[in-house]
């Protein structure tokens, strides 16, 4: 008889539609590795106590997703220096000797612009559009790799500041409201903000993208979204989706739990293949 397969799960709310099940179990299949992975509806204001049932049952560890990563953040016992600056979590890994949390975005956006797309940020004039949990999940991994500038633009332009006054001490980063992008160019042009959910792209100014500037926008869909048709209607060399970041954060947390590293492209092409 086989052994049981070691349990994770997927928090969210909503959740149905989650990738995430079908990219780890691919991740299993690829790798041997002998676990079910499940999504799991958790109602707002009921994430502890989901987590710890799900914890008491024997699970092994959760990514988590919106609305739960601060509360996430606030379950964990040991936080990584990443997931503490994000104030937010994804990854949790339930050890014997508590719960550590972790957040893989960023590390899942960085490389997937990095290693698949071969686009390296070094040196690169950056602009992050939105200062919520998503832009505050990517920012540490960003400035990590040393770009020439990063600035943060929102549609608040408060906390835009409020975010860079986090992350100043790691690199060149600066806070504006979107008005003031008038008269700037940037490199490479990363859409965190929630906009496309209504299918819209926050004002931007003529030629705030460099020429052979390339756009990335964290959402994905199956149709092009409304920021990487912005792109492509702007001259960006490449406008891509977030769906490579997603199955690159997928990754990481993998790593995180089975030590073993997934090869991410063949989940990449399935995905994309619908
Ligand atoms: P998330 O966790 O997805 O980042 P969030 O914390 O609610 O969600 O943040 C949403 C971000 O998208 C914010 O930066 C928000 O701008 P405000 O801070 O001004 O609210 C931004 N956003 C949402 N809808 C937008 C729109 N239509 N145009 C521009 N920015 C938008």
């Amino acid at each position: 008889m086989s052994a049981q397969p070691d349990s994770y799960a997927v928090m969210g709310h909503p959740i149905a539609h989650s990738k995430s099940p079908r990219i780890h179990s691919l991740f299993a299949a690829q790798t041997g590795q002998n676990l079910e992975y499940r999504a799991i509806l958790v109602e707002p204001g009921g994430f502890a106590a989901a987590a710890r049932a799900f914890r008491q049952a024997g699970g092994r560890g959760l990514n988590v997703t919106v609305p739960f990563k601060q509360d996430a953040w606030v379950f964990a016992d040991i936080l990584s220096a990443r997931a503490e600056r994000a104030g937010a979590v994804n990854t949790l890994i339930f050890e014997a000797g508590g719960v550590r949390g972790d957040n893989t975005d960023g590390p899942g956006l960085v490389r997937d612009l990095t290693v698949n797309h071969q686009y390296p940020l070094a040196k690169r004039r950056i602009l992050l559009l939105g200062a919520g949990g998503a832009a505050r999940g990517v920012l540490q991994p960003l400035l990590l790799e040393r770009p020439a500038q990063l600035v943060i633009a929102n549609r608040t332009a408060n906390k835009a500041r409020d975010l860079v006054l986090r992350f100043s001490d790691l690199g060149p980063v600066s806070g504006c409201g979107l008005a003031e992008l008038a008269g700037r160019q940037f490199d490479l042009i990363i859409n965190a903000t929630a906009a496309g959910l209504q299918d819209a792209v926050p004002p931007l100014p003529e030629g705030v993208l460099a020429a052979g500037g390339w756009c990335y926008d964290l959402m994905y869909g199956s149709e092009p979204t409304a920021f990487v048709r912005w792109g492509q209607a702007h001259g960006a060399a490449r406008s891509v989706d977030g769906l490579g970041m997603l199955v690159e954060q997928a990754a990481e947390s993998f790593r995180l739990w089975r030590g073993v590293w997934p090869e991410t492209g063949p989940v990449i092409a399935a995905l994309r293949n619908g």
